[in-house]
């Protein structure tokens, strides 16, 4: 295999990463290679193959859909997959109104657009600052790039990124000490930045992904969120990876014990099998922008709105989740004893679990995404057939809510025979 003359595949550097693997099909955990190979899919495809591949409840929802009605224009009509989806979607996440755009970066610029564009139209402009946290992560697109933490992903285009105040983030793991002091330090910087006129705080509820698996005590929220309200701007919950079970709860806000304002939903949302975003408001939100005014109207559409094909994926998906909760509810009581295990080994530090999600550091070189130790450990799972993608030298597991003990420890049994190798 060579590389594609003409294809360009996502955050990848040709002149330095191997050629992509031809994948042939995929069922449940594992992905079968166009060679033969087995895989298992350790992350869940970057974190949207909620349940597994193909898996043939949502497979059959979106091809009956398919026959139906695959696509109108979500200006002038309605169909009943997204008004469902929406009826579902807003009792389950206390936020009654539900916006639809295309993937987690568009379902945060809307969410974003519409908290900024609320204070004018209540008639006050002057709520113009952003608060995000440290090592936050928002997506790829503007907006969402300048929420996020600046990094060697947004450094070129940093002239053009909005200025936004930045709090830190105090995470944590098993067998951490101090953090009282540093959770205290960052609500005195949070309490800091609110005395600036705050249009929005934008936070990934409980843990930050893609800067590491990074994980903060639900208390903190909750005591985050108060300062919030208190200061009377708008709190945005980013849970584009965390909802839909992914945290052990079915939206990690629930886990953490609080109500946002706005909630970004993507990835999990149709079960990992089509692009879909969804920004959820309350309906206060929503009132500000019913006006004879046409200035006030939210001007914000994608072509695709409310696809009905993810639509029904996505209320198959939830039909799933529903039916059976300790599913996703129990599954940080797998992880645990195979991490405990694993956190024996020397390299191993800050091991830790949340839901569906264990991580460790690497005790190997900087802790940075270029550290190169992430790329070698994926290359040496990859010979034993188990698919991950660290985070430099952050090695996470993510792994479909399908998947068996027996994969589940085959996954945790590489990761036990590779460690020796890297140091
Ligand atoms: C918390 C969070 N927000 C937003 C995004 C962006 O989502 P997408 O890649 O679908 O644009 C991601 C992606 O990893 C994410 O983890």
């Amino acid at each position: 295999m060579s590389w594609h003359p003409h294809l360009w595949h996502p955050t990848t550097q040709v002149a330095t990463s191997p050629e992509p693997l031809q994948v042939r099909s995929a069922r449940g955990s594992e992905l079968e290679l166009a060679d033969g190979r087995r895989l298992i899919d350790a992350i869940s495809s970057w974190w949207v193959t909620l349940h597994g591949h193909a898996e043939p409840a949502i497979a059959a929802a979106v091809a009956r859909q398919a026959h139906v009605l695959e696509q109108v224009i979500f200006a002038n009509f309605s169909h009943a997959p997204a008004e469902q989806l929406a009826t579902r979607l807003s009792a389950l996440s206390g936020l009654e109104r539900l916006f639809f755009s295309d993937n987690g970066s568009t379902a945060v610029e809307v969410a974003l657009k519409i908290a900024w564009q609320w204070w004018q139209n209540q008639g006050n402009p002057h709520r113009k600052q952003l608060i995000a946290f440290e090592g936050a992560y928002h997506g790829d697109t503007f907006g969402a790039m300048a929420l996020g933490e600046r990094s060697l992903f947004s450094d070129p285009f940093e002239p053009l990124l909005f200025a936004v105040a930045r709090v830190a983030w105090p995470h944590t793991h098993w067998h951490d000490s101090g953090l009282d002091a540093r959770e205290q330090a960052a609500l005195g910087q949070l309490e800091a930045a609110l005395q600036t006129p705050t249009a929005a705080v934008i936070l990934e509820p409980l843990i930050q992904g893609a800067s590491g698996m990074r994980i903060v005590r639900p208390a903190f929220l909750r005591a985050v969120a108060a300062r919030v309200q208190s200061a009377g701007a708008l709190l945005i919950a980013d849970e584009v990876f965390t909802g839909f079970g992914r945290t052990g709860a079915l939206f990690a806000c629930q886990k953490a014990g609080i109500q946002p304002d706005l909630m970004a939903l993507s990835k999990g949302l149709t079960g990992g099998f089509l692009p879909m975003g969804v920004t959820m408001a309350s309906e206060r939100i929503h009132r500000g922008f019913i006006s004879e005014t046409p200035g006030h109207t939210f001007f914000h559409g994608h072509s695709f709105t409310a696809n009905p094909l993810g639509c029904a994926a996505a209320l198959a998906s939830l039909d799933l989740l529903q039916a059976d909760p300790p599913r996703y509810q129990d599954f940080e009581s797998r992880h645990r004893p195979l991490l405990e295990q694993l956190s024996s080994h020397a390299l191993v530090r800050r091991p830790r679990s949340l839901g569906t999600m264990a991580a460790f550091d690497l005790d190997i070189g900087p802790e940075s995404y270029l550290n190169p130790v992430g790329k070698r450990l994926q290359q040496l799972c990859l010979e034993q057939g188990v698919y991950l993608r660290p985070l430099g030298n952050v090695v996470y597991l993510l792994p479909p809510l399908s998947i068996s003990d027996a994969q589940l420890e085959r996954c945790y049994g590489v990761l036990a025979d590779v460690l020796p190798k890297l140091s």
